[in-house]
């Protein structure tokens, strides 16, 4: 029977996926070597669920726009977060990503995840690596470098924030270089001052020619059709082409495909879900993905010959993580007065003042180049607090001598 050739209507509201590369989508696949270790793939699914937690979230605060996201960039700031906190801050942290940097074997999990990941045999390019720069006087704890530099594999870098400029230079830099210059500007200005301590950075980039590339020849404008029902001409790229596929519905009975595209080496892939309905909102699929369910798609996904057409797209996003984050439970981090990152330093109280994500993505006829960085700036508390008369208050003028008092009342200005 010859096969119904299906475009994939709902493909650009997909772009979501795509970015989820270096995170969620190598981790579906079973076969890199050091994935089938237990113990490896137990924290590579709990660390990838874990940023998809938080690329929901993300999601869920842009309404129905377009967000690239990277689960694996965050999970790998926020494993180094982990390490520098103590206390209930720590527990937060422990708590919501669901594994502990003490329990056994975690370190090495991450360096096999990481290993795994940028294994130059898988040919699709990926590099990932991630950087702290501390304040050049700020006194760490005994034990924090040697124990950072046995998980993370990484030297701690020392900058002077006091030249906020020229630190911010050198961390955009840092990332423009281990993002094939894809992010430029990852610090905006006036993000880092004289009270940052420390910034802990993690960059990705991924460059993966298809398996099977689209002929050029084939590319032309169609009409994209847009959740709110107008239409939109974009290029769209066409092959007919074996490649797995699965028709699947979500637990509510929101009916959706899967389409699988591999990279050259087959290690990885793009996975591309879209509901069959165009007014079905994205979210339907976003509120329900982790990696147990790609794994299933996987297993479910049968080899079909099909005439794929896909938009060529470009997509840069920025997400701020900081509402995410609280959502999800790491909430002490965020406040001043709570944060507790003693065992990074006691000489100061330290909190987290800004977590964000910068994205880059690029399909076109021959594969996918894309980036991202996430950081998290940490900031030393102000002496002394502010306080903040806002709200209605009372003040009484009282004459000291006499002890007698006038009483006033504001309730607004
Ligand atoms: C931070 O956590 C450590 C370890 O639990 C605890 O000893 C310390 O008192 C905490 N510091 C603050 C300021 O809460
Ligand atoms: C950082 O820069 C400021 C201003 O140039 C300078 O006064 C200070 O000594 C520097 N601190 C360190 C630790 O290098
Ligand atoms: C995959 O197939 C199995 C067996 O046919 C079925 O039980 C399961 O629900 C399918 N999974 C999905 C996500 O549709
Ligand atoms: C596709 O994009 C890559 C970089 O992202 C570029 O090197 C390549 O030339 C592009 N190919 C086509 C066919 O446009």
């Amino acid at each position: 029977m010859p096969l119904p050739s299906r475009t994939i209507p709902g493909a650009s509201r997909s772009l979501v996926w795509a970015v989820t590369l270096a995170g969620l989508l190598a981790l579906s696949w079973a076969s890199p070597a050091p994935l089938a270790r237990p113990g490896v793939s137990r924290v590579a699914s709990l660390s990838t669920d874990f940023g998809v937690r938080v690329f929901r979230e993300v999601a869920a605060a842009s309404g129905e726009r377009n967000v690239a996201f990277s689960p694996y960039g965050v999970a790998s700031v926020l494993a180094m977060l982990q390490m520098a906190a103590a206390g209930e801050t720590r527990r937060q942290i422990q708590d919501s990503m669901a594994f502990s940097l003490d329990e056994w074997g975690t370190p090495r999990a991450l360096r096999w995840l990481q290993k795994a990941l940028t294994d130059p045999r898988n040919k699709d390019v990926v590099d990932t690596a991630d950087a702290l720069f501390v304040q050049r006087d700020l006194e760490l704890s005994p034990g924090f470098m040697p124990h950072f530099h046995r998980v993370f594999r990484q030297t701690v870098k020392q900058v002077n924030f006091t030249e906020s400029e020229e630190a911010r230079r050198i961390i955009n830099s840092w990332v423009q270089d281990r993002t094939k210059g894809m992010i430029q500007d990852f610090l905006p200005e006036g993000t880092l001052d004289h009270m940052t301590r420390l910034v802990l950075v993690n960059a990705i980039h991924f460059k993966g020619l298809w398996n099977l590339p689209f002929p050029e020849a084939a590319t032309r404008e169609r009409l994209f059709h847009k959740l709110d029902g107008s239409t939109l001409s974009v290029p769209m790229m066409e092959q007919t082409a074996k490649c797995n596929y699965g028709e699947f519905s979500s637990p509510a009975g929101v009916e959706y495909d899967v389409i699988e595209l591999p990279y050259q080496g087959e290690t990885l892939s793009m996975l591309i879900a879209a509901p069959f309905e165009l007014d079905t909102p994205l979210s339907a699929l976003t509120n329900i993905i982790d990696s147990q369910l790609v794994a299933e798609w996987k297993r479910n996904m049968t080899e079909v010959t099909r005439l794929l057409v896909l938009p060529k797209f470009s997509l840069e996003s920025e997400a701020d993580l900081r509402g995410p984050l609280e959502t999800l439970g790491m909430k002490d981090m965020f406040d001043a007065r709570k944060a507790n990152f003693s065992s990074l330093s006691d000489q100061e109280s330290l909190f987290v003042a800004q977590a964000l994500q910068k994205v880059k993505i690029d399909v076109n006829e021959s594969g996918t180049e894309a980036s991202s960085a996430t950081a998290v700036i940490i900031y030393a508390r102000m002496a002394p607090l502010e306080i903040v008369m806002d709200r209605p208050f009372l003040f009484l003028v009282r004459h000291n001598p006499t002890g007698k008092s006038a009483f006033h009342r504001i309730t607004e200005s």
